[in-house]
């Protein structure tokens, strides 16, 4: 295979009959993972997108401009080397010209690795393929994934995912690959993995309670300088609706974190943070979804108890779990004012929250972040 880089792929000679490219890209004899520009004398990334993204550049269309008008065709790429250029030129470059919507488009390809890989696929995996799915931010046919047995990999069949029984199969054929299996699987996968000579593709972890540190180290054996990332997202998700908080490894690259937040913010919001911070993210957005199931559960079971419909408590509940939610998310309120906000004085409201205090409603929620975020701790150190 050949590699520069973190950059794998070849130039295509698909791109020589396309429009908009065929006009002045060429080939760069003796690499055949760089593309050349004839107007702008420059070597760039042989990648369509990173192509793309230079074809809307001003000072190319500028150059483009000029050699119609003058009629030259430099002589360049054959035999002259040309000076090296980055799409972030390009990007800049565009900044400001009405072409901002041509550039998200760009760099959206950009950003999105070709090929993504799934190692463990049950319902974390899951969640999050079929919002990237869903978002068209993947492409079935360049997604694999793999599990020792096929309880979950029939799943992914349907959506038109590759599937596997081979771990290797997926590290050796993904630019980006998600590994999701739980923390006690986690050392003798790894260590079932051959080294993977010079491909290297970013890790991103889902695994809880396992450090950047310690992936490092595992995947060391496989590639030098492993580039990982350390996600805890949630199965909410799904929908589009999840929350996924991430931290970058030391060799990580800014493009690696480009993709990173392209990708896991299409599963609804994401921020990267200090790691020392996701033990606490597991503990509150990663273990939350099951916290309020259990009470969208409880509180369509009072409105049963005081004579609703099942299907009509339970639509209510997570209507007003849903609602709630929003109008925290949406006016920025403090909670505690919006929930005073409905305590009319000697109302109904008011009563309901004593009732609550009294059993330790709020005792009992900081208490579960508190026990999750401290099992997934826990669960580091065994590893
Ligand atoms: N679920 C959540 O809400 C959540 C939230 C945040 C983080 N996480 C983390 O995400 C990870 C996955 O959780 P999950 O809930 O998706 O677990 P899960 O549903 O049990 O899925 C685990 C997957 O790993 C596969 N697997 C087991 N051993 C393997 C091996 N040696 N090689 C490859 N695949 C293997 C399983 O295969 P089979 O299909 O053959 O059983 C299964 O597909 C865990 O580390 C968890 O802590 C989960």
């Amino acid at each position: 295979m050949v590699k520069s880089g973190n950059y794998s792929r070849k130039y295509s000679k698909e791109w020589d009959k396309e429009d908009g490219l065929r006009e002045w890209v060429s080939r760069v004899p003796g690499d055949d993972t760089k593309a050349a520009c004839r107007y702008c004398r420059t070597v760039i990334r042989a990648h369509r997108a990173d192509l793309k993204v230079h074809s809307l550049a001003k000072k190319h269309k500028k150059n483009a401009e000029l050699s119609t008008i003058t009629g030259l065709f430099a002589a360049f790429p054959y035999g002259d080397k040309g000076r090296e250029h980055t799409v972030d030129k390009d990007k800049a470059d565009m900044k400001g010209e009405g072409d901002e919507r041509a550039l998200d488009a760009a760099v959206g390809e950009i950003v999105n690795p070709a090929s993504v890989g799934f190692i463990g696929c049950g319902n974390m995996a899951q969640a999050m393929l079929t919002a990237f799915l869903k978002k068209g931010l993947v492409n079935p046919s360049l997604t694999i994934a793999s599990a020792p047995s096929d309880r979950n990999l029939g799943k992914l069949r349907e959506l038109g995912v590759r599937t596997t029984q081979d771990n290797n199969d997926v590290v050796i054929s993904s630019d980006l690959v998600f590994v999701c299996v739980k923390p006690h699987q986690l050392t003798s996968m790894l260590g079932d993995l051959p080294p993977l000579g010079n491909h290297s593709p970013l890790f991103v972890s889902v695994v809880t309670g396992v450090s950047l540190g310690h992936l490092e180290t595992m995947l060391c054996s496989l590639v030098e300088n492993p580039r990982v990332v350390r996600a805890m997202p949630n199965t909410p998700s799904a929908v589009g609706q999840g929350c996924c908080l991430y931290a970058l490894g030391t060799h990580t690259t800014p493009s690696d974190a480009e993709t990173t937040s392209s990708l896991l913010s299409a599963l609804g919001m994401s921020a990267q943070i200090p790691e020392y911070q996701i033990d606490a993210a597991c503990g509150l957005s990663g273990s939350g979804p099951a916290y309020i199931y259990m009470a969208i559960e409880a509180l369509a079971d009072g409105g049963v108890k005081m004579g609703l419909p099942r299907q009509l408590a339970q639509t209510l509940a997570a209507q007003t779990v849903k609602g709630a939610g929003a109008m925290v998310l949406e006016t920025g309120k403090h909670p505690g004012q919006l929930k005073d906000e409905v305590c009319s004085p000697g109302g109904t409201t008011i009563a309901a929250v004593h009732t609550l205090e009294q059993n330790s409603f709020r005792n009992s929620l900081i208490s579960a972040v508190e026990a999750s975020a401290l099992r997934s701790k826990e669960l580091g150190a065994k590893e």
